[in-house]
């Protein structure tokens, strides 16, 4: 991701998301997906996707072609599924996706290591794709699971949930740290234990109220941006002009 953002100067991943649409509509939804990943693609380094496309068109039948054509722009793909569940079920949605093309996913470190995180990790080594972790979300209730004070039960000591993530962010040696853009003071917290490390990404620009160069102020290296982007009038604009403000930075 570090060469592709250098290479081509920017480094906003384009979350590649739409509204709801009702059975009768939905076949705009991958052409549509298309426009928009073309229109921004000069201006991105990256683009993740969600459950947003991958419940109406399918991962091997729509989303697959859109992983496509991200390799095609010159792009990385990341895979937003936020894993969460026992190892053995883990480790088959990273088969999965990575088969769909994906070169990263987003897991969640709640699930802890043996049998969680571990078998995502062995599937990503084997075969060489990246594993992004959650630290602190974008949202308005990340404090009340991610903000939470932890008590070591042997030692008594107390840390907070975000601070004991990033530090397993680096024991993982993670391709990448989720903290929101919202909160830029987690990131600047979060970019303090993680140095260069693990490089941070962080959703929550514009539409959830997240400012690109405080962000980037705090520490973030990627910034993952949507709505911004996707329902606007026209996202190519949109793309460049939020790339312009982020390099405006360097
Ligand atoms: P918007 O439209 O708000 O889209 O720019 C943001 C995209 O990122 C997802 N999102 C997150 N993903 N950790 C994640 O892994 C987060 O803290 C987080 N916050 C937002 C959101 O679902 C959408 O796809």
């Amino acid at each position: 991701m570090e060469r592709l953002s250098e290479e081509n100067g920017s480094n906003i991943v384009l979350a590649l998301d739409f509204p709801f649409e009702k059975p009768e509509d939905r076949r705009s939804l991958l052409p549509r997906a298309n426009r928009v990943l073309d229109a921004a693609s000069p201006y991105l380094c990256g683009v993740k996707f969600n459950h947003h496309l991958v419940l109406p068109l399918g991962t091997f039948d729509g989303v697959k072609s859109l992983v496509e054509k991200a390799h095609e722009n010159g792009l990385l793909t990341i895979m937003d599924c936020k894993v969460n569940d026992i190892g053995a079920t883990n480790q088959i949605i990273a088969e999965y996706y990575y088969a769909a093309g994906f070169d990263a996913l987003i897991a969640n470190p709640f699930v802890g290591w043996e049998e969680g995180l571990k078998p995502i990790f062995d599937v990503a080594h084997r075969l060489r794709r990246g594993v992004i972790l959650l630290v602190y979300m974008s949202h308005k209730a990340a404090n009340e699971g991610y903000g939470q004070t932890i008590i070591n039960r042997e030692t008594g000591g107390r840390k907070l949930q975000y601070v004991y993530f990033a530090e397993k962010a680096l024991e993982a040696d993670a391709d990448g740290a989720i903290v929101g853009a919202t909160y830029p003071e987690k990131i600047k917290e979060v970019y303090e234990l993680l140095g260069s490390k693990v490089p941070i990404y962080s959703p929550g620009i514009g539409a959830q109220g997240g400012a690109v160069l405080d962000a980037l102020k705090a520490g973030s290296q990627y910034l993952i941006v949507g709505r911004e982007i996707t329902v606007s009038e026209d996202p190519r604009r949109a793309a460049r002009k939020i790339r312009d403000l982020a390099k405006s930075n360097l």
